[in-house]
């Protein structure tokens, strides 16, 4: 069985569509041990209380320093032992020390087809606004291993989703999400649990 830690920052679709991977069996032989915040009111830890996965909120707000933050989310992530550490939607740069520990064991979904549109300052509603200022006809999402860098890890999966000519930020973002993110996510993580099985 691979025990996951997802890490979260917002409204968690992506964690849902894990859970709901998990249990239609989507994704093979993969338990989530725990849901790591860095922001107590994400409604993704409200998804982890109602699908009975312990949550845990790990804030910068509660540290004095950046230094004392990333060894308490390093900590908590060790607690739940996990094989696998998912960043879906984790608006929290990743400490160098979690990145050594976990190297090649920390997976990101980004909501563009790398390279374009990543980097610093690309998370979120941002991205697409980019992909729509810049007038490409074609976007997606990327499931990426997570480096030193900001994604710039060895590429695992994407998807591309096709841009309409009325799309706003919003409408492209939720279709990104439907046709691409919400399904190499889960996708990626089944494939990495049966190479577990090896
Ligand atoms: C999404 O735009 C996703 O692409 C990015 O974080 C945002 C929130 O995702 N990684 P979620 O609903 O919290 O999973």
């Amino acid at each position: 069985m691979m025990n996951i830690v997802v890490c979260v920052s917002g409204g968690g679709t992506n964690l849902q569509a894990i859970i709901d991977g998990i249990a239609d069996g989507k994704i093979s032989n993969t338990s989530i041990a725990g849901v790591i915040s860095n922001n107590k009111d994400a409604y993704a830890l409200k998804r982890a209380e109602n699908a009975g996965i312990k949550g845990v909120c790990i804030s910068p707000k509660d540290y004095p320093d950046r230094e004392s933050f990333n060894e308490a989310l390093l900590e908590g992530v060790d607690k739940f032992n996990p094989d696998l550490i998912v960043l879906a939607g984790f608006l929290v740069n990743i400490p160098e020390a979690m990145v050594k520990k976990y190297r090649n064991k920390i997976i990101n979904i980004h909501p563009s087809l790398i390279p374009s549109f990543c980097g610093k300052g690309f998370y979120g509603l941002h991205v697409h606004e980019k992909a729509l200022e810049r007038g490409v006809k074609v976007t997606g999402a990327t499931v990426h291993y997570v480096d030193e860098g900001t994604d710039t890890g060895p590429i695992i999966l994407q998807e591309p989703v096709r841009v309409l000519p009325d799309d706003t930020p919003e409408v492209l973002q939720r279709r990104v999400m439907e046709q691409a993110e919400w399904i190499i996510l889960p996708k990626a993580i089944d494939m990495i649990a049966k190479g577990m099985n090896r």
